[in-house]
């Protein structure tokens, strides 16, 4: 028998609803449509438990990570029946202003959880050290999903390492989102013998990591960027528009794609694509490996980074900060 992973999820927002949610969905139903491995180093997507959960908002500290999934500004939709009462209580957070006395704090409650998921909003690095710290502290494995540098701090990579638990980051490539589909497309055109002369992406979408990106966006347009970035993609001729947010959207993100190109005898190709997903849904269907993957190495004491996650991440160790 398969002993189930024990998560710990740090900021309860749409992603970890969609993970929450499906995880509840896959295992109710069997189903394996939309998942990208069904079983990962022996360990199905129902093999997944929640042992912790932590956030900032007074209204959901205290209360069922079930509850608190569904609370607002989470817009993601329901995609499945009621939910039981998960038997986790949402725990109170580290803040920016996070002194040694609550990393210590939370460390405690990580106690048992043998990876964390990093999924509070990207733009605050001091945070995302301060919980690394913590789950370092825990002797647990950690993911930062967000485009704040951890993973490529190579002093706390180090640390991780020589305590053989893996640290896994930064910020995750969406299952089916803008990145992949644009790095496929830019390297069919190399394959194919064509000259790129210019291509964009532009991001719409109505969630509050959209809300947050919009006015921190600095690490996560670096991060898109490293996602584009190949020897192949000459500097300055990919570019990436600032984030837009429109709140009717909710948890859909609309993407625009656009390359220009020359082919043979030096005439000029132009290819539009517009791509509509879930945000949230492309996130939970690649941290459900990020999960296993990091599980499976943390019970062999393999740590650091894993080389096996680096096509799920858009920033991984070495890439620009
Ligand atoms: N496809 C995707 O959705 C995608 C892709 C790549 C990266 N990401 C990143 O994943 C992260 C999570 O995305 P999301 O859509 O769930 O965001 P979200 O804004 O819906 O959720 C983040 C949650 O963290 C909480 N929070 C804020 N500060 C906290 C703290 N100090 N401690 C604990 N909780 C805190 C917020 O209140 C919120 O509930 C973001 O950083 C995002 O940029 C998302």
């Amino acid at each position: 028998m398969v002993e189930r992973v024990k998560v710990a999820v740090v900021g309860v927002g749409n992603n970890v609803s969609a993970l929450v949610q499906g995880i509840a969905l896959y295992r109710a139903s069997g189903s394996v449509t939309g998942i990208r491995r069904p079983v990962l180093e022996g360990l199905g997507v129902g093999d997944v438990d929640f042992v912790a959960a932590f956030a900032t908002s007074p209204e959901k500290i205290g209360r069922d990570l079930s509850e608190v999934i569904f609370l607002p500004p989470n817009n993601y939709p329901r995609i499945t029946g009621e939910l039981p009462l998960s038997g986790v209580t949402v725990r109170r957070g580290i803040t920016d202003t996070a002194d040694a006395t609550e990393v210590d704090r939370v460390a405690g409650e990580l106690a048992g959880a043998e990876v964390v998921l990093y999924a509070a909003p990207s733009g605050r690095p001091e945070t995302a050290h301060a919980y690394a710290e913590a789950a370092l502290r825990a002797g647990a494995a950690f993911i930062n999903t967000t485009a704040d540098p951890v993973a490529r701090d190579p002093q706390l990579l180090d640390r991780y390492a020589r305590a053989g638990l893996p640290l896994l980051g930064d910020d995750l490539t969406s299952q089916f989102g803008t990145s992949a589909v644009h790095h496929a497309l830019l390297r069919l055109l190399e394959e194919r013998g064509l000259s790129l002369t210019s291509s964009y992406q532009v991001n719409l979408g109505g969630t509050e990591d959209f809300r947050n990106l919009v006015e921190n966006g600095d690490t996560k347009m670096r991060s898109k960027l490293n996602a584009l970035a190949s020897e192949s993609e000459a500097p300055g001729r990919v570019q990436v528009a600032p984030l837009g947010y429109l709140p009717h959207l909710k948890s859909h993100k609309v993407a625009h794609i656009n390359i220009e190109a020359q082919a043979w005898g030096e005439t000029t190709v132009s290819l539009d694509v517009k791509l509509t997903v879930h945000d949230p849904s492309g996130a939970a269907g690649v941290n459900i490996d990020l999960v296993r993957m990091a599980a499976n190495a943390l019970r062999q004491r393999r740590g650091g980074y894993l080389d096996e996650a680096a096509p799920l991440l858009k920033s991984p160790p070495g890439t620009a900060v």
